[in-house]
């Protein structure tokens, strides 16, 4: 089956980040989803560049950058020096998202649109044909181990129509409250990169394990 596990660090240790990083390769997964947040555009305050950098070091599985921050165009550069393989930023702060989107693709890097739980699809209308990714908030962002929002599922089944309609290129990928009760839906609903945090890094069985319950979750589809 062609998806993506992205385990989001914001639920990691930072005690020993590298060493999550690295049970998160060993564990399978795919992409690692870095979650950048401003305390303007949402709530909390997390980490910049040097972080990316830190996980460029500590491990080669593809790095997710998604911009929770105003004026994320004034800081694509040095995300993509710090060695971001994809940056997704957000509709409602790029006023000029086509350039912005210009900007990533021009460094040579995968482009992301995403949209909060607020937004509505027909926002992404004039770009979707030019990213790489849609992500879908199924929650609002912010915080990691937040309940998912039951509406994101018809979200994404409304996204891949449209996506349809205008032969995007896209995938869709889906952040917040992901589990493995919920992925088998958002699976079939038509998302395939699945960011997870709190499932992955408060598994009980470790982070191998929880990205193994996700798996297994999607092999019943
Ligand atoms: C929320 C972040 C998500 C979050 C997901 O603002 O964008 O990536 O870390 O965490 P869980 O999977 O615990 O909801
Ligand atoms: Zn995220």
């Amino acid at each position: 089956m062609n998806y993506f596990i992205s385990p989001s660090i914001l639920s990691a240790n930072f005690e020993h980040l590298a060493e999550d990083l690295i049970q998160c390769k060993r564990g399978g997964a795919d992409w690692i989803h870095i979650d950048v947040m401003d305390g303007r555009f949402v709530p909390n305050i997390t980490y910049g560049p040097l972080i990316v950098e830190a996980c460029r070091r500590a491990v080669d599985l593809p790095l997710d950058v998604h911009l929770m921050i105003i004026e994320p165009e004034k800081h694509i550069e040095a995300f993509a020096k710090a060695g971001a393989d994809a940056i997704t930023v957000h509709v409602e702060t790029c006023p000029n998202l086509h350039r912005t989107l210009q900007t990533i693709h021009e460094l040579k890097l995968k482009a992301g649109v995403t949209i909060n739980p607020g937004t509505p699809i027909e926002s992404l209308t004039e770009v979707i044909s030019m990213i790489d990714m849609v992500l879908i908030m199924s929650v609002n962002p912010g915080f990691g181990g937040q309940n998912f929002i039951p509406q994101s599922l018809d979200k994404i089944t409304r996204l891949k129509k449209m996506m349809e309609k205008f032969s995007s290129p896209a995938i869709i990928q889906v952040d917040g409250g992901v589990s493995h009760e919920n992925i088998n839906k958002l699976y079939k609903a038509g998302a395939r990169n699945f960011v997870a945090g709190s499932a992955i890094f408060n598994h009980p069985g470790g982070i191998g394990a929880g990205i193994q319950a996700l798996r297994r979750a999607l092999s019943a589809v």
